[in-house]
């Protein structure tokens, strides 16, 4: 089933000693250079080290199934009609001309990395050039939804994309319909009641779980898959009162299914079941499904997770932008965030315990920025700045999000300077690629193996923090510190590809064109 695409490896051609293809993998030594750094009373030590790594990339490309819960909101429906588009080469009509399909949006479709230098010019190739990655166009995809919508009835309902490429899109996605889901009313607003009609009945959590996982299975085979991968884009639940004892092992987890416990939510149930199917599981909304037992369960199955809370517009600015000040030594001292949107989603989170699983993950995006400077923030109290976040549903607005945030600073000689932002879009419109983006990664990531000093192989962690750059709130492996500065975000991943693939890191010194 796997495909070796020549093409791709042969796109860019890696000429190196410490490069090497050896059958299906392609292996590079790396020299990992870091500073270990010891304290001596109030002065630190620092002493740069060196440490050899080999990394392992598997170049085959296997066959690709992705299966979403919520596939009728407007994420779901915005990303199966984009790749729909792309792959049919569907283009459509507006006012302002004829459109053709692109990935504007993907880090991996649309961004380039610089690879090296040809006499003075810098050359840089796509992102998805580096290393053998899956086309999205390739993927197949399925999923449930608690509505019964076929997939071009839920296009129209989520008014994202424009009508005349609806149109189009109508024979490819009315034969789409989401497979029945979990329904727990608790744990999402209210409001949604009355478009689930497509629910799983009963409420016993262990058939619901068994369900769930007859469905993956049953994917896989009849679309003859080498892989699943499942992720979570329905609405955002609200947290689950976490309990060691209900969540803390996967034994535990297992047990509170099994006794239908109140606390245990859909998305967990979807979880443990990626997990007992052998799936990576990535969740897009900002709530606790993530729990300490699925991390053991993903553990057990050689699986990943991923979370929390996709990191589209505002949160990726408001990162760039407190880096930027920060970097500068300016001191951010308020923020202050405002969204009104007018999609199902707004309506969802216009219940007080929903609007919190988002406040919270809004709200931690910019702690580790204003916590690495001590020269701004001496004190844990001048840490504690003004962030204030306020969502409202204004079902007019649509999907079109506004948010506006004031950021206020304080500079020189007790100065002040006041940003006022202004950003507009259609949220899925900048959800829908980046999600393509987590399931490209996360694909190429169950690929790669590294290890250190010539010892064995092994995977990267469970909890896939390599994928924080697409996280507004990013989970990491226990004992790690969570990077949310954007910039340092993706530079890890693309080091990581470039490393894979035996490219050198730029440092961007630049000597080459600066010495001589
Ligand atoms: P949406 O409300 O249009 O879609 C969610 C879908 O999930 C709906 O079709 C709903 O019927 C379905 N659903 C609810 N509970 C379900 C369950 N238990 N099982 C299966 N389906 C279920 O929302 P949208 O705009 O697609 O966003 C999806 C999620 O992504 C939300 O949680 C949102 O907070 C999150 N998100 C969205 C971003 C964006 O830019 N669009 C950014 C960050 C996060």
């Amino acid at each position: 089933l796997y495909v070796f695409d020549q093409q791709l490896i042969q796109s860019m051609k890696v000429q190196s000693t410490t490069t090497q293809q050896d059958g299906r993998f392609l292996i590079s030594d790396y020299d990992y250079k870091s500073t270990n750094i010891e304290k001596n009373g109030d002065k630190y030590i620092a002493k740069p080290q060196i440490t050899s790594f080999k990394f392992k990339t598997d170049t085959r490309i296997p066959k690709v199934g992705v299966m979403l819960v919520g596939w009728g909101g407007n994420n779901g429906t915005t990303l199966t009609g984009g790749i729909l588009a792309n792959k049919f080469n569907i283009t459509w009509n507006s006012k302002g001309g004829t459109h053709q399909p692109n990935f504007y949006g993907s880090l991996t479709q649309s961004s380039v990395i610089k690879i090296g230098t040809c006499n003075t010019e810098e050359v840089f190739v796509p992102f998805k050039d580096v290393l053998p990655m899956v086309n999205p166009c390739d993927i197949v995809f399925g999923g449930w939804d608690i509505s019964s919508m076929n997939l071009a009835d839920a296009m129209s309902r989520a008014q994202v994309v424009e009508y005349d490429l609806q149109q189009k899109l109508r024979p490819y996605l009315e034969k789409l319909v989401p497979l029945p889901s979990i329904y727990y009313p608790d744990f999402i607003a209210a409001n949604q009641g009355d478009r689930a009609d497509n629910v799983i009945p009963g409420d016993n959590k262990l058939e619901h779980l068994n369900i769930i996982r007859k469905n993956i299975a049953d994917f896989k085979q009849q679309n003859n898959l080498d892989k699943v991968i499942l992720l979570w884009t329905a609405n955002t639940e609200r947290f689950c009162v976490e309990d060691p004892n209900i969540h803390g092992t996967a034994e535990r987890l297992l047990q509170s299914i099994e006794s239908s416990h109140p606390e245990i939510s859909a998305s967990t149930i979807f979880a443990c079941a990626a997990c007992l199917e052998g799936c990576s599981f990535i969740n897009g909304s900002p709530q606790n499904t993530i729990v300490p037992g699925v991390i053991e369960l993903a553990e057990k199955a050689g699986v990943f997770v991923a979370g929390d809370d996709f990191k589209t517009g505002q949160t990726k600015f408001k990162t760039c932008l407190v880096e930027y000040l920060v970097g500068a030594g300016i001191k951010p001292k308020a923020i202050i965030s405002y969204n009104h949107l007018g999609n199902n989603d707004g309506k969802n989170l216009s219940q007080e315990s929903c609007f919190k699983s988002k406040e919270r993950s809004k709200k931690t995006c910019v702690d580790d920025i204003l916590e690495s400077n001590k020269v701004l923030y001496p004190t844990e109290e001048e840490l504690n700045i003004d962030h204030t976040i306020v969502i409202k549903y204004c079902p007019e607005t649509g999907d079109s999000k506004k948010a506006m945030d004031e950021y206020i600073a304080e500079i020189f000689l007790g100065g002040r300077q006041t940003f006022a932002v202004y950003n507009v879009c259609e949220d899925s419109l900048l959800a829908a690629p980046l999600i393509m983006d987590l399931l490209l990664l996360c694909e190429l990531f169950e690929r790669i193996q590294f290890s250190k000093d010539a010892s064995e192989y092994q995977r990267f962690d469970t909890v896939l923090s390599w994928l924080s750059y697409l996280m507004k709130a990013p989970k990491s492996e226990s004992g790690i510190t969570t990077i949310n500065s954007l910039s340092r975000q993706r530079a890890m991943l693309e080091n990581l590809v470039k490393v894979c693939a035996g490219l050198t890191i730029d440092d961007n010194l630049r000597l080459e064109v600066r010495y001589g």
